[in-house]
């Protein structure tokens, strides 16, 4: 007997698998995650690596007329870069360093970098008007020369303008009611040694943290740091310059650590390096040595604090903000204190690493406050002697 079974409609619809679109950007290889167990795999050096500005990704200069925020330096590379991008049909506005926090005219303000407050108001006001610019360019880490002698201001300075800087920044836009996306570029000079020769100002060193962990406390910032050698100016290498950081500009590239120098583009790289146990005996730390450790009663204090004390009966100089019990009032703190209390069970650690061979000296002091820790450390001299060794945990 034959059945008819049901057919198969044929709808005219086409299910074509199209070929996928070639990938805009390069990202980098992903690393695993796993943990080595071998420790001498555990490093990497940073290297710099001669790149081009993507070709296809240039394409992308045609950007439709964007705002910029552009923090204008005062070696003259941020005034030019304005002049390149406002022929270029794009608004901009320009931020200088001053006293106050002013407008000068509808795209030029001015702010005092070391209050935080500045940053937000001058950020709520462009927002207000409704031109909160999506890019921003910082350029007061440009500065004219390299110092070769250190002063305290000019450390400081460049603290204010470099790294508090883009903190208040980061922070303004944070506080912002907005789920837009911002892109920091920071543009600098003599903060990357690229080639062995270059001086370096350590000074700015603090831009290299603060540029990577923007990113990670804000999702919407991104940020990337592309450090030049800043050319005469009129000169024809400091308009090759301009035209190069407009082009950085004109693209979004995962490519985060850049750097030029005489015309030619680098981008910072990490290779894997082995690290053998050193060979040498000689020990880094000292039998009865005098350590001193900020944030010492904290969590990775202690961790340290207990090491010192079991391997080299260390003198130990702990230091916080808050004020800590005499180590007369110890055992009166115990009896009369619950046992879970946090400052009972600090004590009876301190009293554990004394038990290891350590002596033990807890001091109140931030370590932000100069007079503070210049007094701390009068303090530890007079109890213990002259300091062989700090470890920084506070924080
Ligand atoms: N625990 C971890 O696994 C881990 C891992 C990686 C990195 N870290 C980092 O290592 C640092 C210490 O971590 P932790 O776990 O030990 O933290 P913690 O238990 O909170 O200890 C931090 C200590 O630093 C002191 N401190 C904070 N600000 C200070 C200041 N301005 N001046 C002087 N002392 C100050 C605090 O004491 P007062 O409040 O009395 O000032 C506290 O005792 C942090 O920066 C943390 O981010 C920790």
């Amino acid at each position: 007997q034959r059945l008819p079974l049901p057919t198969y409609p044929f709808e005219r619809q086409r299910y074509w698998i199209e070929p996928q679109k070639q990938q805009q950007h390069h990202y980098p290889t992903p690393v695993s995650l796993a943990k080595k167990s071998d420790i001498s795999q555990w490093f990497y050096i940073p290297f710099w690596k001669p790149s081009l500005l993507q070709p296809q990704l240039e394409v992308e200069q045609a950007t439709p007329k964007s705002c910029v925020l552009l923090f204008v330096d005062e070696c003259g590379l941020g005034n030019k870069l304005l002049r390149q991008l406002q022929q270029q049909n794009h608004d901009v506005i320009s931020v200088l360093v001053a006293h106050n926090l002013t407008k000068l005219n509808e795209s030029e303000y001015t702010l005092n970098p070391q209050q935080p407050g500045d940053y937000d108001a001058l950020i709520q006001e462009l927002s207000r008007q409704q031109k909160l610019p999506k890019k921003i360019v910082h350029l007061w880490s440009v500065t004219p020369g390299c110092q070769q002698q250190l002063e305290f201001e000019k450390v400081e300075q460049a603290q204010t303008t470099g790294f508090y800087s883009l903190l208040f920044l980061a922070k303004a836009l944070g506080r912002q009611q907005t789920n837009d996306d911002f892109e920091i570029t920071v543009i600098s000079n003599n903060l990357q040694p690229v080639t062995p020769t270059e001086l370096v100002s350590p000074e700015k060193a603090t831009l290299v943290g603060v540029i990577k962990v923007i990113p990670q406390e804000y999702a919407n910032i991104t940020c990337r740091s592309i450090d030049v050698t800043v050319p005469a100016p009129g000169s024809w290498q400091e308009q090759k310059l301009v035209e190069s950081l407009l082009g950085e500009l004109s693209i979004s590239s995962c490519e985060k650590v850049i750097a030029y120098r005489g015309g030619n583009r680098w981008v910072q790289c990490f290779e894997p390096v082995r690290l053998e146990q050193a060979k040498s005996n000689t020990p880094r730390l000292k039998q009865g040595g005098v350590y001193l450790i900020t944030g010492g009663v904290g969590g990775i204090g202690l961790v340290l604090a207990e090491y010192l004390a079991q391997n080299y009966k260390a003198k130990l100089v702990l230091i916080g903000r808050k004020a800590f019990p005499n180590q007369q009032e110890w055992s009166e703190w115990l009896l009369t204190h619950d046992h879970n209390d946090s400052i009972s069970c600090k004590i009876r650690k301190l009293q554990q690493l004394q038990q290891l061979g350590a002596e033990v000296l807890v001091l109140a002091a931030d370590v932000t406050d100069l007079q503070q820790m210049q007094q701390a450390i009068a303090s530890a001299h007079s109890t213990f002697g002259p300091l062989n060794g700090v470890f920084h945990a506070a924080g």
